[in-house]
């Protein structure tokens, strides 16, 4: 459309022209509480030990995991989500369910330390407690024991709510996780415990540096559990699933892949959606910014406000205390 003399009249350019009018109609906003922060936890640890395919994320000390928690929630973030690292693995994660494993020592700790102020999470899933590395028990053929496994989460899910987390986080990808979980912790009394399911989780080489941060030992994968990155309809199903089994909150794992997921899923559901931008989705942008190749604090608003444009309400990111101080 021209007016006279050839000048267009429509303009798009009109609301690009300033900051303040950028701001005026940015249709998408973060904000720190949007922001879950995952933290490593190491039992016996005396420093922090550095993940070295991800720089500037460590393994805490229990001392150095209540300091950044602290920092973390007075930033502004949303949640935190706790791994636990134990000094011993063996076949069926005993240290996953021991009340003093060092996942439950970390829970009361950050208890202690950040009470009610953000929502205290847990990782719910046997992999950082095998000695063989997978989500679950193995039956002797060395495949995954669907039903076995669920009565681990369910004693790991009442052992996590007793120490202390407000919210669990079933990643297993087992049928019937999420059912079993909710089960568990009502009839033990932890009915206010909600369940934020990973409920679309794929099969996916960006967890590689999160096998480094755990000293996960996996032989093999995960494709007989975890999603084909090839489907999307499956995760409908699957959230779908979860939702019905009580999940309070889904999520969509790994996130930058996955972001025609993510909008499918928030388009469909009335539950909150999570997405988890992972270790390998980190450790990519870190590698690239290290050698001068991208603006790291340009591109890691970017990939955070894409994440939320697709839908997510909420984001796991390692770099979440991070940017949560540098929006305030
Ligand atoms: C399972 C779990 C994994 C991650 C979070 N929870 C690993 C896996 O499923 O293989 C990966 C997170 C990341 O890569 O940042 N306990």
């Amino acid at each position: 459309m021209s007016g006279s003399g050839g000048f267009p009249l429509v303009r798009p350019r009109r609301l690009r022209r300033t900051p303040a009018v950028r701001r005026l109609v940015a249709e998408t906003r973060l904000h720190p509480a949007d922001l879950i922060l995952p933290l490593f936890v190491r039992e016996g640890a005396t420093e922090p030990v550095p993940i070295s395919s991800m720089p500037g994320v460590v393994q805490h000390t229990r001392d150095t995991l209540r300091k950044a928690a602290h920092e973390a929630v007075s930033a502004g973030v949303g949640g935190l989500m706790l791994f636990g690292i134990p000094s011993a693995k063996d076949a069926c994660g005993s240290a996953g369910t021991d009340p003093d494993g060092i996942l439950q020592v970390a829970l009361r700790d950050v208890a202690a330390e950040v009470g009610d102020d953000t929502v205290i999470m847990s990782d719910l899933c046997l992999d950082e407690f095998t000695d063989h590395g997978h989500c679950g028990v193995l039956r002797e053929d060395g495949t995954v024991d669907n039903d076995a496994t669920l009565d681990r989460y369910a004693e790991m899910a009442v052992v996590q709510a007793e120490a202390g987390a407000h919210m669990l986080g079933p990643s297993g990808m087992m049928d019937g996780q999420v059912a079993h979980v909710r089960r568990a912790l009502d009839a033990a009394g932890h009915t206010d415990v909600s369940i934020l399911a990973y409920s679309a989780k794929y099969a996916s080489g960006f967890y590689g540096p999160f096998r480094e941060a755990v000293e996960s030992t996996l032989q093999g994968d995960r494709m007989s559990y975890q999603q084909d990155p090839a489907n999307a309809d499956e995760s409908l199903r699957e959230v779908l699933l979860d939702i019905a089994e009580g999940a309070d909150m889904v999520m969509v794992k790994p996130a930058m892949s996955y972001l025609d997921i993510v909008r499918r899923i928030a388009d469909e559901v009335h539950v909150p959606v999570a997405a988890y931008q992972v270790s390998g989705e980190y450790a990519m942008v870190e590698a690239a910014a290290a050698n001068g190749w991208i603006d790291r604090d340009r591109v890691i608003l970017e990939t955070l406000t894409g994440i939320r444009r697709a839908g997510a309400t909420s984001i796991l990111t390692y770099w979440a205390a991070e940017v949560a101080r540098k929006l305030r």
